[in-house]
């Protein structure tokens, strides 16, 4: 089973040519960052075969190639979801696009609910590793044995301790947790809330985890970054939306900003 990503680096290539190094995906309410990039190519998802354009407002559905801190990047700027259309694959032919296009790294973000009360709306939490309570697998379906793929070092140490270094460097340090996908698209309850809290969850989210296994098995190293938008349900007071989702990811963007150009410039040499 193969995606389109070879015919949609082609179509990038002949937009921008050149060779990549990171890919980014950016969540909800996150595509700010793709305003940064110099020298781009904007390429709306819809001229990119097989792209899924996302039906979720606040994703843009455009790569955007081109450079920050000097470092070439392609950035995908808003994602499909599993909740979407019921398919986990979705999101394959952009990541196989990203490792067409050579980019040995992916840097996948999205907006999520903290369980911890000391990680706040507004913070980033960097993601150490995930709980994949959604039972679904971009990889069901794959027919030769590396279907079998190991995940103990998914969320790539060395990448992981880069962010650790750059945030502190910028004066706000991370907070590291572990990220629990849920289907979505309704918000959890409360007593899923405390059920994630008690299998050791620090956030939740309806996102990252397919692309996270499909960028491991095609040889990606991987880091993952959650902007916290929100408690968990029955955490907060008000209830959970998601007009909250973008407002306050977008707040949270401004402050994540430095810190992924920090990053990328690190990682990027
Ligand atoms: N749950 C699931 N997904 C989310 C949340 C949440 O609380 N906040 C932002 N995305």
């Amino acid at each position: 089973m193969s995606g389109y990503g070879r015919e949609c680096a082609e179509i990038v290539r002949a937009a921008r040519s050149g060779s990549y190094k990171i890919g980014m995906i950016l969540g909800s309410g996150l595509g700010a960052l793709a305003e940064e990039v110099e020298d781009p190519v904007r390429i709306p998802y819809s001229h990119l075969t097989e792209f899924p354009v996302s039906t979720v407002t606040s994703h843009s559905s455009e790569l955007v190639a081109g450079t920050l801190a000097g470092v070439p990047v392609v950035i995908l700027s808003g994602r499909a979801h599993y909740y979407e259309g019921g398919d986990p694959t979705v999101m394959r032919t952009p990541v196989e696009t990203l490792k067409e296009l050579g980019c040995e790294i992916l840097l996948a973000t999205n907006a999520a609910g903290s369980l911890r009360t000391e990680v706040a709306p507004g913070s980033p939490m960097l993601i150490s590793d995930h709980i994949n309570w959604s039972g679904m697998n971009p990889l069901i379906g794959e027919e030769d044995e590396k279907r079998f793929l190991d995940m103990s070092t998914a969320y790539d140490p060395q990448l992981r301790e880069a962010m650790k270094k750059v945030a502190e460097e910028t004066g706000d340090p991370i907070a590291e947790g572990v990220y629990m996908w849920f289907s979505g698209p309704s918000f959890e309850t409360p007593a899923e809330i405390r059920m994630a809290k008690t299998l050791g969850a620090d956030a939740v989210g309806m996102s990252t985890v397919p692309e996270v296994i499909m960028a491991r098995f095609v040889g990606m190293r991987v880091a993952a970054m959650s902007i916290i938008t929100n408690y968990g349900a029955g955490m907060q007071t008000h209830a959970l939306s998601h007009d909250e989702t973008k407002a306050v990811a977008l707040q949270g963007m401004e402050r994540m900003k430095d810190l992924v150009r920090a990053f990328v410039k690190e990682i990027g040499q």
